[in-house]
């Protein structure tokens, strides 16, 4: 059975059984605690947590969820059901039935006949798993569905306690698993072998909420969630081995092909499951999680969900290299991967393009990369052999994983080929306190995120009535105070206070909008609200000051936003949609949003794009987008549904998870249609000029336009003017001219700078024979050193030490030469021919002064170099030099 067809199955099944089918949300949601959506329920969890009401008919809904994972990325291919992208089958529940209905309906997809719609898997060969305590579970299993109490195990809190491992929705679980047969490992049930007995169902029975901690099984149980619900997750792949009869989920009909085509570029066979098979199954597995991460708006960079992109891309380039291949992969990886997931997600079709371009500009880079890298590594290798030693230091693995993306097994690999060890564990200390440093950091993230649970009470009963768009006040009342973190009942003056009302007029943050600025008042009372922030998009939290007055629950109040700072605003955002229009007529569709602000007088975009823009493209931007508000174009919004709003065209935001209902924004009919929230104006000539100020890269892949609207975009071109007048006068040239003139002066400055270094050189070659003069014989040896003036480049130091070393020719002779550049203090040891014929070796010489001034360095016999940072010990290595030469 196909994987396709797999999954049209499990949605039928529920579909009939009265679930809504809810299509996948992107992979990535703006959930500070998630990376990437990992699992079926992650987009439920308000509805879990009771922090909203579910909307569908029957309270149940089904899904198919994409899923990356990636903390098991070291297990591809080495275990038989490690994908880091899969598909997670799921129906939900919201307190409507609980255990019983999901045993029952997992039981009758799974061994329901074939022809009936169902799996038709052997009751015989399935086991279940429940968690220690659940002796209503196990018994529904034994009583209800008949599987006998010798293939029902009970396990603890690691196995059969689920949460998403950070506070949320938890509770005990049941796991469904199939006896793949004696030649796949051990008996004994799942509690003895997860590879012979593979997983396929989990059945949480969602009714706790769950608090801090780590692992899987040490954290507090807060207490019941408001409902008992149902979460779970069946794996399609895992299915789809079982049902296309393969020995792994590497091989099922969406990734066998990906490793055909890797033995047709690599020439290498897949078969067994040695250090080959284990690759090409990389292939396999991360290409296909690199296009779904790529399909949804990731790309590589340095850190985050970008970095694990470029993780997972380097390692497939890698592995095909391993294998024999010479030249670049991606292209065909990912069209093959495009092909076989294209049934399931159609909208890859729209993308080929862009996600071929992305893997493949990534793929260039780092072939670069291995090119520059190697050459460090050669160097390295040298320096290491010449020193005599035959450890490659923890510290140049390091630098080598850290700038130049070296896996260590690629260190490991070359080093072996070059003679050399490496010191692991020095490389392994070096990561750890890397990876301490990036907890720390993501730490101090995860505490800006708010304990929300305060404001449960008011999120369902009295969601927050939003009268902005029509209207700048409103009389409230104010259903809630909070003062740290604390429901109260009254503020006074000078205190921060989040104040929730039944209606507001003020726009809480969201949209990449900032929220508004504004005031409640009432008698004697005035509070400026500073910030406003939904929590479950339903309710609106006021920050506030109070600053006159005080104020009580209850009370009426008067809420007013600031007229100019709401002018302000309108005036970005929609000069935001201006420019994304612009920039789509100018760069193609393929230049996808991936982010945006606006506030009053400024706003920034960021988009999906691995070039440059140039000066006349950013030019052509700004003239559309000012033509737009020239032409003075309606700007309309229409309520309407999903489904409507895009087949009007409208764009949709990535990793924004949109309701049912959607509002659109259109701007001059087909100029620009987009989902969207914000507040806007009503005309496009509202908005005033729009200066774009430039673009910027940010991270690879993603380029950031800035732009003013509004009075700002006047101020800041009288600025521009006034400056280039200001130049005009002190350079006495007329404005247009300022380009010329300007690169002339620096072209002469430039000049300048080149003769003064001609002149110091030529200085200091007078002095040689001065110098020279100051040489001590030691032994056979002439041996000079001498401290520099201060400021001497190590370039220069090598002019003058040849120079030297050249006056010198004839005799043994050996010159060491410093000076202290800022902090460095770079150093050089020459020696004549007939100085290396009685074997001195610079290297060596450099290496013991070294010893005096905190320094490094090394080089060949007649000629070596290095840089210390402690000037003090200069003398006594040079003193040190002369013995070691005396000691010959
Ligand atoms: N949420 C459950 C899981 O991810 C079903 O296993």
């Amino acid at each position: 059975m196909q994987t396709h067809e797999i999954r049209e199955r499990f949605t039928r099944h529920f579909v009939e059984a009265g679930h809504a089918d809810v299509p996948s949300a992107s992979l990535i949601l703006e959930d500070p605690d998630l990376l990437f959506v990992n699992a079926g329920m992650v987009p439920f969890k308000p509805y879990f947590l009771g922090e909203q009401n579910p909307p569908y008919p029957n309270g149940t809904a089904t899904s198919i969820q994409k899923c990356v994972r990636t903390l098991d990325i070291e297990e591809v291919g080495v275990t038989t059901r490690h994908n880091t992208f899969f598909q997670m089958a799921g129906n939900f529940s919201f307190g409507q039935y609980f255990k019983e209905g999901a045993i029952t309906h997992a039981w009758q997809l799974l061994t329901g006949p074939q022809e009936d719609g169902g799996y038709g898997l052997d009751p015989e060969r399935l086991w279940v798993t429940v968690y220690l305590d659940d002796d209503e579970a196990a018994e529904i299993w034994e009583k209800k569905i008949g599987v006998p109490a010798e293939r029902i195990q009970r396990l603890g809190m690691a196995d059969n306690y689920w949460s998403m491992g950070v506070p949320g929705p938890c509770g005990p679980c049941s796991e469904i698993y199939y006896d793949r047969g004696p030649e796949h490992g051990r008996e004994g049930g799942p509690e003895a072998d997860d590879t012979r007995y593979l997983e396929i169902w989990n059945l949480v029975f969602m009714e706790k909420e769950r608090g801090a901690g780590t692992g899987k099984d040490s954290f507090e149980i807060l207490g019941d969630l408001p409902k008992k619900n149902i979460d779970t997750g069946m794996g399609v792949e895992r299915v789809a081995c079982l049902l296309q009869g393969v020995d792994n989920v590497y091989e099922t009909d969406l990734l066998r092909p990906v490793i055909d085509v890797a033995e047709q570029i690599t020439g290498a066979r897949y078969e067994g499951d040695g250090q080959d098979a284990i690759r090409f199954r990389v292939i396999a597995d991360h290409s296909r999680t690199g296009m779904m991460l790529i399909l949804d708006g990731v790309t590589p960079s340095n850190e985050g969900r970008g970095y694990i992109l470029r993780r997972l891309l380097r390692r497939i380039i890698r592995s095909a290299r391993l294998l024999g291949a010479t030249g670049e992969t991606l292209e065909r990886f990912m069209n093959t991967i495009m092909d076989t997931m294209t049934p399931s997600y159609p909208e890859i079709a729209q993308n080929r393009d862009r996600i071929v371009r992305t893997a493949v500009a990534e793929e260039r880079a780092f072939l670069k990369t291995l090119e520059s890298g190697t050459h460090r590594f050669d160097e390295a290798a040298d320096r290491i052999k010449s020193a005599g030693v035959t450890t490659f230091s923890g510290e140049d693995a390091f630098t080598l994983h850290d700038t130049y993306g070296f896996p260590i097994d690629l260190t490991l690999e070359m080093a072996a080929e070059a003679g050399l060890d490496v010191d692991v564990a020095g490389f392994e200390a070096a990561m750890s306190e890397q990876r301490a440093r990036a907890k720390a950091d993501n730490q101090a993230k995860k505490h800006g995120h708010a304990d929300v649970s305060v404001y449960r009470e008011w999120v369902d009963d009295n969601p927050t009535e939003f009268v902005g768009f029509s209207e700048l006040t409103a009389d409230a009342k104010v259903l809630g105070l909070v003062i740290d973190g604390q429901s109260v009942t009254h503020a006074t003056e000078g205190d921060e206070v989040e104040v929730i009302l039944d209606v507001s007029p003020l726009y809480a943050e969201s949209g990449g909008q900032t929220a508004d600025r504004g005031r409640l008042v009432a008698d004697g009372t005035i509070l400026e609200v500073n910030d406003v922030q939904k929590i479950g998009k339903k309710l609106w939290v006021h920050k506030a000051t109070v600053t006159a007055g005080g104020i009580d629950l209850g009370q009426a109040v008067r809420a007013e936003v600031d007229p100019d700072w709401r002018h302000g605003a309108r005036q970005a955002h929609t000069g935001t949609h201006l420019i994304h229009a612009a920039l789509r007529q100018v760069l193609g569709p393929t230049a996808v949003q991936a982010g945006s602000l606006n506030r009053p007088g400024y706003l920034r975009f960021d988009f999906n794009y691995t070039d440059q823009l140039t000066p006349e493209q950013l030019t052509e931007i700004t003239t559309i987008a000012n033509q737009a508000v020239d032409a003075d174009f309606a700007v309309n919004t229409i309520e309407t549904t999903l489904d409507e709003a895009k087949k009007m065209g409208a764009m949709a935001l990535f990793g924004e998870n949109y309701g049912t209902d959607v509002r659109v924004v259109e701007i001059g009919g087909p100029f620009s249609i987009e989902l969207c929230g914000g507040t806007h104006t009503e005309h496009t000539s509202q908005i005033g000029p729009v200066a774009v100020l430039g673009e910027s890269s940010v991270g690879s892949g993603a380029r950031r336009i800035e732009a003013y609207s509004g009075m700002d975009s006047f101020r800041y071109y009288s600025k521009e003017a006034a400056l280039a007048s200001g130049l005009a006068a002190s350079l006495k040239a007329p404005t247009e001219e300022l380009p010329e003139r300007v690169s002339q002066l620096t072209e002469k400055l430039r000049a300048a700078e080149k003769e003064i270094a001609a002149l110091r050189r030529q200085q200091l070659a007078s002095r040689t024979g001065e110098l020279l003069a100051q040489a001590q014989q030691v032994g056979e040896i002439t041996v000079l050193t001498h401290r520099l003036p201060d400021g001497v480049s190590g370039g220069d130091l090598r002019t003058i030490a040849t120079d030297l070393r050249g006056r010198l020719a004839g005799k043994a002779g050996v010159v060491v030469l410093a000076s202290a550049d800022g902090d460095k203090l770079p150093f050089i040891v020459g020696a004549t021919k007939e100085a290396v014929d009685l074997g001195v070796k610079s290297g060596d010489l450099v290496k013991v002064l070294s010893g005096h001034v905190n320094g490094r360095g090394g080089g060949k016999p007649d000629m070596a170099q290095g840089s210390g940072s402690d000037a003090a010990g200069l003398d006594a290595g040079f003193a040190a030099v002369r013995d070691e030469l005396a000691r010959r």
